[in-house]
């Protein structure tokens, strides 16, 4: 077999447990790599005036190697270009996009660089798959030093429609840069539906079919994988921290009263101040629920040098505030906002424990936190999903309650609807939504992605119905 050689912003390092570091990409990549050799190269996390060279981790089967970026790149490519022009563009928020040349420039010349230290350690017949939105331009610079390897490439956010994309300065150019993929994957039907329009439309790309695309010299194809999660193991951790010292501290401190948890990365494209709205319309709407409800919401920070994140951060400490002075008492607080980081299990056992999990991104590429909230319930008494339309996850958890995370009172109802649904309903629901999670459990995943990627021709698993078999 292969090696597969794994290139990514973020590595995730396995810790002393043998288990990986939590995040969406870092999960879903290292089931992939369980069980074959591999390579994962990307950023350490630090910067330096002067790169070393690449730190080397061997691991069994696995090698880590990371690298230090200087500071004026983190700033330009990181804070920058990626999280300050893509990442709200692509999250349909041009209205937060700023713009610069320089800031483009930094983002090309990390991903030279990444060519460049990668480039000695690549051997002939690796299958290399690229991650997300900070190294769009890898695979340009990968083969203009003669690398021909196959390359994917996995957008883990959301691809909007050309109307937004055309916003971007140089979209041709980076457009251009991903046909250099061999495959371009996606989260959803949406998003590879949005991409293939641009091709079409915008930049002239032919298709005999929707799956094979001519642009220029280049042909390549697109394809819809959405992530999983490993369904059964997050259910199993969820059940054994159920019976911790943390849980039952939590059991305690809720005194009977129905928890509703949310969990988040502090991000503006998360809608937690749309939904902390909707929270206090709902207890303006229903006082009879005052005193008998707790809204957990966990949301460490993150991106803490880009303004709109400390927008947000100040935004959510507001309304939270707001909401605990306006209907609090003395023995009742309605938001508990967290900021802190906290372990997986812990996750777990508060999925577990909670009557209603709140998912209500205005925009998401997919959102594993929702299928972690169902993985982690009990299908005797499951707590009940509400789940926004614009995250890529309602494509397959049809059985949750969809709201628009934009009307803030249809979100009110729909808490007071989840708070009130009979139990035979949250099973069937729950039921619905883990067959679902079954089929498309995180181990799929990869394997349907690099098939596609290798093997065109092949028949794929169940997956093969949404993407390119010919
Ligand atoms: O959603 C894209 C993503 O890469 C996630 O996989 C991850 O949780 C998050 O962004 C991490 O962001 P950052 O690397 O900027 O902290």
């Amino acid at each position: 077999m292969p090696r597969l050689v794994v290139i990514s912003n973020r590595v995730a390092l396995p810790d002393e447990d043998g288990g990986s570091a939590p995040g969406g990409l870092a999960v879903a990549v290292a089931a992939t790599m369980q069980g074959r050799d591999g390579l994962w190269f990307g950023w350490s996390g630090q910067v330096s005036d002067e790169p070393p060279p690449p730190t080397t981790i061997d691991c069994g089967h696995m090698k880590y190697v990371l690298t230090d970026v200087r500071p004026q790149d983190f700033q330009e490519y990181y804070n920058g270009f990626a999280n300050r022009v893509l990442w709200p563009i692509l999250h349909y928020r041009v209205d937060l996009a700023e713009f610069s040349e320089a800031d483009f420039d930094g983002y090309r010349r990390v991903n030279e660089f990444f060519a460049e230290r990668l480039g000695p350690l690549l051997e002939a017949d690796d299958i290399l798959w690229v991650h997300d939105y900070h190294l769009i331009p890898l695979a340009l610079a990968l083969r203009a030093r003669g690398h021909a390897n196959r390359i994917g490439f996995f957008l883990h956010i959301p691809m909007p429609p050309p109307d937004f994309l055309t916003t971007l300065p140089h979209h041709a150019e980076l457009v251009g840069a991903l046909t250099e993929y061999n495959l371009i994957g996606f989260q959803t039907d949406n998003d590879a539906g949005n991409f293939a329009r641009y091709l079409t439309s915008v930049v002239g790309a032919a298709t005999p079919d929707g799956r094979h695309y001519h642009l220029g010299h280049q042909h390549f194809r697109v394809g819809v994988f959405p992530v999983g999660v490993d369904t059964d193991g997050f259910r199993r951790l969820a059940e054994a921290s159920a019976h911790t010292a943390c849980a039952a501290e939590l059991a305690e401190s809720l005194v009977g009263r129905a928890l509703m948890v949310g969990v988040d990365r502090l991000d503006y494209s998360k809608g937690i101040v749309n939904r902390l709205d909707a929270y206090e319309l709902f207890l303006e709407k229903y006082p009879g629920w005052h005193g008998h409800i707790t809204y957990l919401q966990i949301a460490p920070g993150c991106r803490q040098d880009i303004p709109e994140y400390l927008e947000i951060d100040a935004a959510v400490n507001a309304k939270v505030g707001h909401i605990n002075g306006r209907f609090g008492a003395v023995s009742w607080v309605p938001v508990r906002y967290v900021s802190r980081n906290h372990r997986r299990e812990d996750i777990a056992m508060v999925m577990r424990m909670a009557r209603i999990g709140l998912v209500t991104p205005l925009r998401d590429g997919m959102n594993l936190v929702a299928k972690e909230f169902v993985a982690a319930q009990d299908p005797a008494d499951p707590g009940v999903l509400i789940l926004s339309q614009f995250a890529g996850a309602a494509a397959e958890l049809g059985a949750a309650l969809i709201v628009n995370p934009h009307d803030r009172g249809a979100m009110a109802d729909a808490i007071h609807t989840a708070l009130d649904m009979p139990l035979d309903e949250r099973r069937a629901r729950h039921q619905e939504m883990y067959a679902v999670l079954e089929a498309n459990h995180i181990r799929y995943w990869g394997q349907s992605f690099i098939e596609a990627l290798t093997r065109p021709g092949r028949a794929l698993n169940w997956l093969s119905n949404r993407i390119d078999t010919r």
